[in-house]
């Protein structure tokens, strides 16, 4: 989600090695260990599609088949259980799709259902993605009886004619009193998704949405740039006004400040945290952690101890094709193994988002590779001054943050 990276490959020469190689660093190989393990489960309905979302979600149209979904989803989970056998669950995110238009006791007949197949670590973090308008009273303290202790609101904006033209079910009234219902309800870990950079949007506005957000006192707010995705209706016809690059890039600089004025500081490109509260599900994918993932179209990353490799895993997209065939292969939509020479990739794909970067020999612990798989590239950013490389911890710079398309690129 970072819209400012297409600088030319340009800057200093490189200095001498930061990465010093030690004659038992020189295998590219290294012992791959599992490291913690998600679980994401894809609830692909929504009440109307937002013409900017490219989700793999759909127009629920009449009764939608709950109960049917969630045997699904447990037949499904039985049948990727071998790929994890005796590992512990660390944290669970239901994504959308609109997952709370799913009733609270839907989510807990499948939250016993795999807590009763998985282990589940204690505290194990468990968060529901939230529309607004599907809140009704009652439900939050259904949600929280069912287990799950983080709510992740989409609000986008509270200013209501940015509302409208996103195509969004709530106003910004309602948004308000979903979130204030949670509360109420005990929820005190609470993510606001916001966007900026929207059709009609001056500076002035995306900071008001930041000041109605943080009334709200949440723990955590996800800032996203809205993207233009193919194949949405945004893309088809894009809406009059959408800020240039420049008006963008001042929106997110000013707003960025106004976060961490406010005591949320960002650990990531689009995400801002209170102390403490950053969201352990997503800090898992950043730091190329292990998911299973369940549902239409969920997608899954797993490291198979037994034969040292890296599996992706995705399910078949649409809903109806799914619920016909979950629990069988007929439910797998491709399996990709991935070899060691796409791992550094992969892994500065994710780990290049945080703002604290990662350990080098978190490098080798999650890809199964010695540090000189990376140190050639290491170099050339550390020339473009777009790395900090000290004590073994490696730390995107700003510039590095801007321009993080190319500084990924490198590790091609
Ligand atoms: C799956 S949606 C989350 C919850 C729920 N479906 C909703 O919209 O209320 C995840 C979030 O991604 C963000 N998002 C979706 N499409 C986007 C786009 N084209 N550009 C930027 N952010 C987008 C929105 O902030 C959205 O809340
Ligand atoms: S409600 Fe969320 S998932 Fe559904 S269409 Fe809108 S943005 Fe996409």
């Amino acid at each position: 989600m970072n819209g400012h990276s297409s600088a030319p490959i340009s800057g200093p020469p490189a200095p001498p090695s930061a990465v010093q190689q030690s004659a038992d660093q020189r295998s590219t190989r290294a012992p791959l260990h599992p490291p913690p393990l998600s679980l994401y489960v894809h609830l692909p309905w929504c009440v109307r599609k937002c013409p900017y979302c490219d989700f793999n979600s759909h127009e629920g149209r009449g009764a939608l088949p709950f109960a049917a979904y969630i045997d699904a989803l447990l037949a499904d989970l039985d049948h990727d259980l071998p790929l994890v056998w005796g590992r512990t669950v660390q944290t669970v995110f239901f994504g959308g799709g609109t997952p709370s238009l799913f009733p609270p006791e839907h989510i807990e007949r499948f939250l016993q259902g795999a807590s009763s197949r998985l282990r589940f670590a204690p505290g194990c973090e468990i968060t529901l993605e939230t529309n607004p308008g599907t809140a009704e009273h009652g439900r939050f303290e259904l949600y929280r009886a069912a287990g799950v202790n983080r709510l992740s609101f989409g609000i986008q904006s509270f200013d209501d004619g940015c509302l409208q033209r996103l195509g969004r079910i709530h106003d910004s009234h309602e948004a308000d009193a979903a979130v204030k219902l949670a509360q109420d309800a005990g929820f005190d870990n609470i993510n606001l998704d916001l966007m900026y950079a929207l059709p009609q949007q001056t500076l002035a506005m995306a900071e008001y949405d930041l000041e109605r957000a943080f009334a709200l006192q949440p723990a955590h707010i996800s800032h996203y740039q809205l993207t233009l995705e193919p194949n949405t209706m945004f893309a088809a016809k894009p809406p009059q006004g959408i800020p240039d690059d420049d008006a963008s890039w001042d929106m997110q600089e000013h707003c960025q400040a106004l976060l961490a004025a406010r005591g949320y500081a960002q650990y990531e490109v689009s995400a801002y945290a209170r102390p403490g509260r950053q969201s352990a599900h997503n800090l898992n994918y950043w730091r190329y952690g292990d998911y299973l993932g369940i549902g239409a179209g969920a997608h899954g990353k797993l490291t198979l101890g037994h034969d040292a490799s890296i599996l992706r895993r995705w399910k078949v997209k649409h809903p109806a094709t799914y619920l016909a065939g979950a629990g069988k292969a007929d439910a797998i939509g491709g399996d990709d193994r991935i070899d060691p020479e796409r791992r550094p990739f992969e892994f500065m794909l994710n780990a290049l988002r945080l703002v604290d970067g990662f350990e080098l020999d978190l490098f080798s612990l999650r890809t199964g590779l010695a540090q000189d798989a990376i140190a050639a590239p290491l170099q050339q950013a550390l020339g473009y001054g777009w790395l900090e490389i000290e004590g073994g911890h490696v730390r995107p710079t700003e510039a590095g943050r801007r321009f993080n398309n190319d500084l990924v690129s490198l590790f091609l």
